[in-house]
């Protein structure tokens, strides 16, 4: 089969697949597009307004679904969750405000990837903002990738992102589970490359490290540099997958509008 053409996004953050309907998917095209999607952390596919079971097959051909309890479920469809933000909603969108990756407080077998379809999409606002882990570490200097060699970052459910959940919690009546706090190492390696994992909105501290508190000030800083990020605009109909190891994210601020978004959880 033709391979698939892609075109990287804006500071080389991920990369469009083009050209491809992924209401006929088949195996050879669901291989190529986890490729793509491992070497450039995350993947835009414009414009697919996949019904609920094309969506759900594609998420599969990329991994094992997860339930994800904090969130509620679309009937019939447990594994899709509905992600929605109304006119009169004042606080910060789910997710909002730090750059993250998510659940990275789990310490094994964490989800993965996050994948999101554009259901009813405003205009002019409400991008989804992505910093590549990738370009963070090529472009650290050499002193900083020495000493962070074996450091390890402390993660937690209550770290500073946990505003924005507490208030979704609130609003679907769901008690608030208990802090969930995790290590992992902050130079992870996919595919061969390294990336910098360091989820500033779970970020507690590092550790095996001197001065683990000014090389997580500096770490934060660095990810958020301009040149590392891509704020994507969202189309209805659109599908953004990506790689947690590989890539932070964050809402962007929204207000006096309707949005929806159906999200998927991958192992
Ligand atoms: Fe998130």
């Amino acid at each position: 089969m033709n391979s698939v053409s892609i075109t990287p996004g804006k500071n080389n953050v991920g990369a469009y697949i083009n050209d491809v309907n992924l209401n006929k998917l088949n195996s050879g095209l669901a291989i190529q597009i986890k490729d793509i999607l491992n070497k450039y952390g995350v993947i835009f596919i414009k414009k697919q307004n996949l019904d609920s079971n094309a969506y759900q097959n594609f998420a599969k051909s990329i991994g094992q679904l997860v339930e994800y309890p904090r969130l509620k479920g679309l009937k019939n469809f447990p594994y899709i969750n509905v992600l929605e933000r109304k006119p009169s909603d004042k606080s910060l969108a789910f997710g909002g405000s730090w750059l993250h990756q998510d659940t990275s407080y789990l310490e094994n077998n964490r989800p993965r990837y996050t994948m999101l379809m554009g259901i009813e999409i405003p205009e002019g606002q409400g991008n989804t903002i992505f910093s590549s882990g990738f370009n963070a570490y090529k472009n650290l200097p050499d002193e900083i990738k020495q000493k962070i060699k074996n450091a390890k970052g402390v993660f937690s459910s209550a770290g500073p992102i946990s505003k924005t959940r507490l208030e979704l919690e609130k609003r679907a009546g769901i008690q608030s589970a208990k802090v969930l706090e995790a290590e992992h190492p902050i130079v992870q390696k996919v595919n061969g490359q390294k990336t910098l994992y360091v989820s500033p909105g779970h970020l507690l501290k590092i550790k095996n490290i001197d001065e683990g508190e000014k090389i997580k000030n500096f770490l934060i800083n660095h990810v958020n540099k301009e040149e590392f990020i891509f704020s994507y605009e969202w189309s209805k109909g659109d599908l953004v997958l990506w790689d947690n190891l590989s890539v932070m994210h964050k809402a962007s601020e929204i207000k006096n509008c309707s949005r929806i978004m159906h999200r998927i959880t991958i192992k």
